[in-house]
């Protein structure tokens, strides 16, 4: 056991250990429960799980797969229930279907797949006694979204040539939503979602001759001839040859009414196109919102968008209405950090440079505004569009893969997961600089931004590094200054939370330790900063996802429980939650204190 000291209001918890288990393991004196799993109930009539006998109709009633981002919500007339939302990132057919043959999959296999990604709306009702939380399969507001429903894009890119489509000659409706990863809930109650990796979806780059169409379609990472999960054969709308531009409506931040189940969801061309990890709203003091985004690859960026009108306050008609268009007109930034120790210092072996600290100054580069484009060579449609070769075209700085990017609500300043990048520094890759400051780095790293006058609106800011993760013995690594013995080891941060008392919350995916993933809480602030505690681990070959973090509840989505090298469906390398000789379902857990207290404290 550890020696902790007294511990801050949030983070008074026994730490857990780094291990291999095939569980859910959590600090004394806390209870876990899984709250849903894939293929559970959501909407009336749908059946239970059954692995065997498993259909495309039964998997667009039951809960998806890969539970990424999850929300939960007050309901809207019962304090005793609440509403989670929880996306479905991506699928593993391999691990999930009886008899899957990739090179060919039947056409009901295919169906299953399209099914199990996206989202899903689920009432739960809270046990006042213990804080258990328990699906009400059929409520009115239930909800399943998958990769084949409408929805309506939206914002400057709307109707766009380069979104039209032989189904869809107007260019706003997709069908569906793929990938998504984090996400965020905006202050008038909707959930945003970022579709993530959307270019492995589709088929036949390598027949793509149009070479503009090749470059931009390379710089998203498409690939290859035939895609994984071979849906091109079912539907041409994944074959790029067929159809060039369908590649084009994914790769947006989604926004979803769960209070509303008649409103079809939006794609928000505002907010650019690339590979969303998630979106972290602020409200700015004048009532604009602020959202911040990472586009989670390796020498990708950091961007920002600023509403052009105002959040209305209330629940009226009028002000949802109004709230509901709010993320279709404004300006998108991206971020050039700049460091303040001389290059030389940073010599990419993560020492510290001579001032102490891994920090500088930074600015918002605008890109689009409304269809006025401020990137040379671009319009603005094509700024929105190919976001990423306008942001290469402006000079924005070359993250080690920006994840989750959120406001903490009691400070305001902006903490960004860069999760890792073993591509730094190597072959003519860009090396080390001070925000990214380790070559061939493993373990990632937390940046905190504090916007200039802690106004989201500025367009210039400050920086530092909080966390620079990996093995707390390790002379590569820094924990904002706290005593490092004293500190659990985290590696590979991707999504963030906060507590009700200001701590950061940061769940873990790929701990290059070698343990299993994890939660971990941090404090911010005073003489406690960059004292990292392990909350909880996943089980083995689990992300840790979500996480929500409150008074009472935390919640983490464990996605891909099992994802180890040579596991299938004849061959499960790990049977949670439903223990010995079952299938590992990816699952909701909701950890509460014995007795249903404060968590933490
Ligand atoms: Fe889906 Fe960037 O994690
Ligand atoms: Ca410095
Ligand atoms: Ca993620
Ligand atoms: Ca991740």
């Amino acid at each position: 056991a550890h020696w902790w000291g007294r511990a801050p209001r949030g983070l008074d918890f026994d730490a857990v250990a780094p291990n291999r288990e095939d569980a859910v393991v959590t600090p004394e004196g806390y209870e876990q429960q899984v709250v849903i799993a894939w293929g559970d109930p959501v909407l009336a009539g749908a059946p239970e799980f059954d692995p065997e006998n498993q259909t495309p109709e039964s998997q667009a009633g039951q809960f998806g797969y890969n539970n990424d981002y999850v929300a939960l919500l007050p309901h809207p007339s019962d304090r005793h229930k609440k509403v989670l939302v929880a996306n479905h990132e991506y699928t593993t057919e391999s691990s999930m279907l009886p008899d899957y043959d990739e090179a060919a999959p039947t056409e009901d296999q295919i169906r299953i797949g399209l099914a199990a990604h996206g989202l899903s709306v689920v009432t739960v009702k809270e046990d006042r006694r213990t804080g258990a939380l328990t699906p009400v399969v059929g409520d009115g507001l239930n909800r399943r979204i998958t990769a084949e429903t409408p929805f309506v894009i939206s914002g400057p890119a709307a109707g766009s040539d380069l979104l039209k489509t032989s189904a869809d000659p107007e260019g706003e409706t997709a069908l569906g939503t793929l990938n998504n990863c984090a996400g965020g809930t905006t202050p008038w109650g909707t959930v945003l979602s970022g579709e993530e990796n959307f270019n492995q979806y589709f088929a036949n780059f390598a027949s793509v001759t149009d070479p503009e169409r090749k470059a931009a379609l390379a710089r998203y990472g498409f690939s290859g001839g035939a895609s994984a999960r071979k849906w091109e054969q079912y539907d041409t709308r994944f074959d790029l040859v067929q159809e060039p531009n369908e590649p084009n409506r994914f790769g947006w931040i989604v926004e979803l009414d769960p209070y509303d189940p008649d409103w079809a969801p939006r794609k928000r061309t505002a907010l650019g196109r690339f590979k969303h990890e998630g979106a972290g709203p602020r409200l700015a003091r004048d009532g604009r919102v602020v959202v911040y985004m990472g586009d989670d690859e390796r020498f990708d960026y950091m961007y920002k968008f600023i509403s052009k009108h105002k959040m209305k306050t209330g629940n009226s008609r009028s002000a949802r209405e109004h709230n509901r268009k709010l993320l279709d007109e404004g300006t998108l930034y991206v971020a050039k950090f700049t460091g303040d120790s001389p290059v030389e210092q940073i010599d990419g072996s993560g020492a510290l440079p001579r001032d102490g600290a891994f920090d500088g100054s930074g600015e918002w580069i605008k890109l689009a505004s409304g269809d006025r484009s401020y990137v040379d060579g671009f319009s603005a449609e094509e700024v929105y569009v190919h976001t990423r070769q306008a942001a290469d075209r402006v000079g924005a700085t070359k993250m080690d893969r920006p994840e989750d990017v959120e406001p903490s609500p009691k400070t305001g300043k902006v903490y960004v997961a860069l999760t890792n990048n073993t591509n730094r520094g190597t072959g003519s890759n860009a090396k080390a600089d001070e925000a990214n400051p380790r070559n061939a780095n493993k373990h990632g790293q937390v940046l905190e931004l504090t916007e200039r006058r802690d106004d989201p609106t500025a367009s210039t800011f400050g920086w530092n590094l909080l966390l620079v993760c990996g093995d707390p013995a390790a002379a590569d690594t820094y924990f904002g200054g706290f005593p490092k013995d004293q500190v659990s080891p985290i590696s590979c941060p991707d999504n963030v939370a906060f507590d009700p008392h200001g701590n950061l919350w940061i769940s873990t995916d790929g701990n290059a330790l070698g343990s299993n993933d994890g939660l971990f809480a941090v404090a911010l602030e005073g003489r406690y900063r960059g004292l990292t505690k392990q909350f909880l681990t996943v089980p083995i070959g689990a992300e840790t996802c979500g996480p929500v973090v409150q008074d009472k509840h935390i919640l983490v989505a464990a996605q891909h429980p099992g994802e180890l090298s040579g596991a299938s469906y004849e061959n499960p390398l790990s049977q949670w939650p439903d223990g010995p000789g079952s299938l590992p379902r990816p699952a909701i857990v909701n950890v509460t204190r014995e007795g249903f207290d404060s968590i933490g404290c």
